[in-house]
Formats: C-alpha cells, structure tokens, sequence
C-alpha cells in the first residue's frame, strides 16, 4: 500500500515553462526523484495491485522510463528490460519507427530481451500523444509477451494518448 497521495506528487513535479522551447511547459520530476518518501510511493503507486511473482519483466523506456521500471522491477522481484533509442543496444533488435510532431523516432528492444508468454509491465514518467508507448507495445508484442498495464506517473489527458494505447489496460498517477 502506497503512503503518499497522488496529489502529493503531483504538488512535487515542478512545471518550466518554455522548456525545451518557447510555448512548451516542461514536467519537471526531479523534485520528486529526490524526495526519498515521494520516490518510493511513486513506485507503490505505478505497481500497487501486482506482487512479487506476479510481473516476470518490467520494461522501462528510455530514458526516463528507466528510474520508475527499475525500482518498480526491483519491488516486483521481477527483471528490468529497457527499450532504448535506436543506436544505443549493442545485440540484435528489432526496432520500431513512429511518428512525431515534425518527423520520427526510432526505438529498439533486444531480440532475446522477453521470453514469450513473459508477463510484462511496460512503464514510462509521460503519457503524451501515446506513440512513444504504443510503439514500445509493439516491440513488446512482437518478442510474444503478454503486457498486463501500462503505467506512467503523468498523463497529459487532452493529447488523447489512450486512444493510440486502445485494448492495453492503462494506469497514471497524475492526470493533467
Ligand atoms: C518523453 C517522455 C515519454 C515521451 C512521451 O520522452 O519521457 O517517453 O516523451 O511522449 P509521447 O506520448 O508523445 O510519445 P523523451 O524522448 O522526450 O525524453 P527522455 O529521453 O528524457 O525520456
Ligand atoms: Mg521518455
């Protein structure tokens, strides 16, 4: 059971504005990384109703992804598997392209990364458009696992990113 509240995350995630660029107001959630109570009830949160023996991989995505998958594979007792940006896994990969705002964007997954069958939890720290998320589910999809949520700490909710995630059951902590 998780001890801290969604709101309490949400009062620790700071909003930038104009960042990367003008008009973009950037989710900052450093704050809450370093708040050691905060960091670990994000993880209670993004895994609360599954148990160890429940979850055989969790797959985070690069790269912020990778805090939250981690810890929570390391609650769960279950293994860690990253989906990296193209380029950056040293084995054999299957990729997979999607679009963006202005052009695409390439992500990767080890061939041997997921035993078929594996139940899986894929994870990231942002639900936006959903096409980060929906192409990682294909990477997933292909090696044969079965994925039983996808869980972000923030969803921005008038980006329609569930839409692109349709037939996955979805959880997220804090909803914009
Ligand atoms: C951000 C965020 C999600 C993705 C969400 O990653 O961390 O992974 O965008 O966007 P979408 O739902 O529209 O696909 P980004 O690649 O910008 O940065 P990161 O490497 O710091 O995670
Ligand atoms: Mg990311």
């Amino acid at each position: 059971m998780a001890d801290v509240t969604p709101l309490e995350i949400q009062q620790a995630i700071r909003n930038v504005p104009d960042f990367p660029q003008p008009g973009i107001q950037f989710k900052d959630i450093t704050p809450l990384l370093g708040d050691a109570r905060l960091f670990a009830g994000s993880i209670d949160l993004l895994t609360e109703g599954f148990t160890p023996g429940q979850v055989d991989t969790v797959v985070g995505i690069d790269a912020r992804g990778f805090i939250f998958a981690a810890a929570a594979a390391y609650r769960l007792r279950a293994g860690f598997v990253p989906v990296r940006k193209k380029g950056k896994l040293p084995y054999l990969t299957h990729e997979q392209t999607y679009q963006l705002e202005y052009g695409t964007n390439t992500i990767a997954i080890h061939v041997d990364a997921i035993r078929p069958g594996a139940r899986v939890l894929l994870m990231d720290d942002l639900l936006a458009t959903g096409g980060t998320a929906a192409a990682a589910a294909e990477l997933v999809r292909k090696l044969g696992g079965q994925i039983l949520q996808i869980a972000f700490l923030i969803e921005l909710s008038h980006l329609q990113g569930r839409a692109r995630l349709a037939g996955y059951p979805i959880r997220s902590i804090v909803v914009y």
